[in-house]
């Protein structure tokens, strides 16, 4: 395409090439701006800076659509189990029967963990936030696969893919498990990926665990809506700390670590504590619905607004679909689901979120489902966290196989200019 933006500054005209996506994105390139201009932009929170192109997942924010690979994910959602959709991310194609199975049973091979590990995670208190302990033990890794990644070595990449994929899952498991005084498991080899996820983290030793297909086509579900969102807090963390070389499983650390915040991943916990908390305080919505207008209470209503969607998250659509379907499956009156729906009725009709475009996002229903299927409160990010791994090892591969530069951005300095140094004694 051969369209240009123009960019005047004191008199002197610049022309910048326009970049168009295949949905049609408009971006200016700007990459030459301070060479040619000596300036640079300026764009807090990165609300109008795109950092890269990229071929893994496409949302429009304006009429909430998600695809991953070009898919929509109200089909994969519904079609495709988890491990498919973390195959199509990371490497492009759906798998075939084939190329699944290998996948599969690549990633079993590979989730042991060097037992010294153990000790590390024994080393936690109890108490310890499980996303705090899940970084930590990522970054851990690194220690007991030192071997770098060679990118340009097809099989190295993808033997750090299935590395990582086996024993991500055994290491959020066993926080789970230190948390509760239980033995460390490694699950049982014949299970599904997402079924051998619950094994692990459940089983009792002196007890059979039996699977509940409700709650697994449950999980399956939520791991699938949370594999990718294009670049977001975690994942441009992800991408950041990778464009310095350092290696995949130091990069997700970091990404576990951004992904914790309450404005972020660790939303769906804080989902919960809200609606558990305005059920203590007596249910009364209309009074949280005025904290979170008032500019000078910093509560926010949780589970609302988003960077990108300003109509709907459509993520949200299937989780609340599946929120009323799993409850009901599995018997489970949850009171502070009424409160949810009482809360999103009002907010939906009210000025104020209507104006700013506030719309429940992904993690509004999806912590009551959480909840429904018996996983902790303080382990819903760690879910957040299962479900986003292949989104996150998809966008370090393609920015490591792009070669794109190290992430450095700029900025405007505002502080003290040069003054003298004084002495202590006359300070
Ligand atoms: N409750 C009350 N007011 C809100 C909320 C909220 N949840 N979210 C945004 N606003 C207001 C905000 O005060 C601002 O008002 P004003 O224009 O009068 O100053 C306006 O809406 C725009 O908000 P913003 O903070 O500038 O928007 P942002 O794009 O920077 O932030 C967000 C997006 C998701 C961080 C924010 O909406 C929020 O804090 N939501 C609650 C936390 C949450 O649910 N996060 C999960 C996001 S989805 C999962 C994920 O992708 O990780």
């Amino acid at each position: 395409m051969s369209d240009t933006a123009t960019f005047e500054y004191k008199g002197k005209k610049i022309e910048f090439p326009v970049v168009e996506g295949t949905e049609n994105e408009i971006g200016i390139d700007i990459k030459t701006l301070r060479a040619s201009a000596g300036v640079i932009t300026l764009d807090p929170g990165y609300k109008n800076t795109g950092s890269c192109e990229s071929a893994i997942t496409y949302l429009d924010g304006e009429k909430g659509i998600l695809r991953y690979r070009g898919y929509a994910i109200e089909d994969l959602a519904e079609k495709a189990n988890f491990l498919e959709v973390a195959y199509l991310l990371i490497f492009g194609e759906l798998p075939n029967k084939e190329q699944l199975d290998k996948f599969h049973s690549d990633i079993k091979a590979n989730s042991e963990v060097d037992e010294d590990v153990k000790k590390i995670v024994d080393s936690f208190p109890r108490t310890a936030h499980p996303m705090g302990v899940l970084s930590s033990l990522t970054s851990a890794l690194t220690a007991f696969n030192p071997s770098c990644v060679d990118i340009n070595s097809e099989e190295d990449m993808y033997n750090a893919i299935v590395k990582i994929m086996g024993k991500f899952p055994v290491l959020a498991a066993w926080t789970l498990r230190r948390r509760n005084s239980k033995p460390y498991d490694y699950g049982n080899a014949s299970l599904g990926y997402v079924e051998n996820m619950l094994y692990m983290m459940f089983k009792k030793p002196n007890e059979e665990y039996k699977l509940n297909p409700v709650v697994v086509d449950a999980l399956d579900k939520l791991l699938i809506l949370h594999a990718d969102h294009e670049q977001n807090c975690s994942t441009s963390t992800v991408r950041i700390v990778g464009s310095s070389h350092a290696g995949l499983f130091a990069s997700l650390s970091a990404g576990v670590s951004a992904l914790w915040g309450p404005l972020h991943g660790g939303a769906n916990q804080a989902v919960i504590e809200m609606l558990e908390g305005i059920k203590e305080d007596g249910g009364d919505t209309a009074k949280y619905m005025e904290k979170a207008k008032d500019k000078n209470d910093s509560f926010r209503l949780m589970g609302f607004g988003h960077r990108v969607y300003k109509n709907f998250d459509p993520r949200a659509k299937i989780i609340k679909k599946s929120a009323d379907e799993v409850l009901g499956d599995l018997g489970v009156e949850d009171p502070v689901l009424s409160i949810a729906k009482g809360l999103e009725k009002q907010a939906l009709e009210d000025d104020y979120f209507v104006k700013r475009k506030l719309y429940p996002n992904v993690d509004f229903y999806s912590g009551i489902i959480y909840r429904a299927l018996g996983i902790p409160t303080e382990m819903f990010t760690v879910m957040f966290a299962l479900g986003r791994l292949p989104g996150w090892i998809a966008q370090w591969r393609e920015m490591r196989l792009k070669k794109e530069p190290i992430g450095r951005p700029r900025q405007i300095y505002v502080g003290e200019n040069l003054r003298p140094f004084v002495e202590v004694s006359k300070r």
